[in-house]
């Protein structure tokens, strides 16, 4: 893969879409827009071990790569990169790279050594692509922050571009985990964007205390669903900390249990 993106970034410019797999409309948009960017796109597919807690969904995580494969060529991937867990990460493997403070909050409490696992595949495997572009997607909100101040921190010669969630029709952001639902949680987990909506509409009516429209997004929640929340919450742009006041632009996120899925969706609010 090296050698081929070196080859490659000598003819034009050369973007890049990292992803587990499982592909769904919301990977494909970053593809599509990495396709327009530049001359040459690999998407890499590789379920990251260690981004996984002990009690997460490693082993069950969905896996299909004849689909992924035909789902890539038909949006116009170059190449498909989707290394071994054994080439990722032999016998003596021993660093990691670890953003601190923006993983301080929101998924990075309720996953400790998540955006650890990520920073550190992230980092290696713009170091096997050479990408001069990396699509990545507002749905994982934290995810875009966290690997925006590595490459700043580090001077990766990278630039990286967040495209905005690709919804279902009514509303609910589309996730590989989304195939963990049944039919009821499915209709359910429909009140995550709805309690993003909610908070909008609060914030566009005056409404400047977060404790507030964290409850209010907590009660409608609970009253139309069984879902269990792992966090609601509402924090600043640049450090990713909690706010009691809105002010300027926060980013409203949560994360809600339906049964084994964990879900996860946001929005950014100006005011
Ligand atoms: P994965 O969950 O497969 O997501 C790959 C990319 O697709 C991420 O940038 C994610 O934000 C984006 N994405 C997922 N659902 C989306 C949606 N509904 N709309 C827009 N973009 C969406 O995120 C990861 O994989 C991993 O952590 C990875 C970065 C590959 C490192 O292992």
């Amino acid at each position: 893969m090296q050698s081929l993106a070196e080859r490659l970034r000598q003819q034009g410019r050369l973007g890049f879409v990292p992803t587990m797999g499982a592909l769904h409309k919301g990977h494909l948009q970053l593809v599509q827009v990495a396709r327009r960017r530049c001359d040459y796109v690999v998407v890499s597919i590789f379920v990251n071990p260690i981004q996984f807690g002990p009690n997460e969904d490693y082993r069950t995580y969905p896996r299909d790569f004849t689909r992924d494969q035909r789902l890539l060529k038909e949006v116009g991937t170059d190449v498909i990169f989707s290394p071994d867990v054994a080439e990722m990460y032999p016998v003596g493997y021993a660093t990691c790279i670890e953003v601190k403070d923006l993983t301080r909050y929101l998924c990075g409490k309720s996953r400790p050594a998540h955006f650890r696992g990520v920073t550190t595949v992230v980092a290696k495997l713009f170091n096997i692509v050479k990408p001069h572009l990396a699509v990545f997607g507002q749905k994982d909100a934290q995810q875009a922050f966290v690997v925006k101040r590595m490459v700043t921190d580090l001077n990766f010669d990278v630039k990286i571009l967040v495209v905005p969630t690709v919804r279902e029709p009514d509303g609910l952001a589309m996730s590989s985990r989304n195939t963990y639902l049944t039919s009821d949680q499915r209709r359910e987990a429909t009140v995550l964007f709805r309690s993003l909506q909610l908070a909008e509409n609060l914030i566009k009516n005056g409404e400047r205390d977060a404790g507030r429209i964290k409850m209010a997004m907590r009660r409608l929640i609970k009253s139309s669903s069984q879902g269990k929340i792992d966090y609601i919450d509402v924090v600043d742009t640049e450090k990713l900390a909690p706010v009691k006041q809105i002010a300027g632009e926060v980013l409203v996120a949560l994360a809600v249990y339906f049964g084994k899925a964990r879900l996860i969706d946001n929005i950014i609010i100006r005011v």
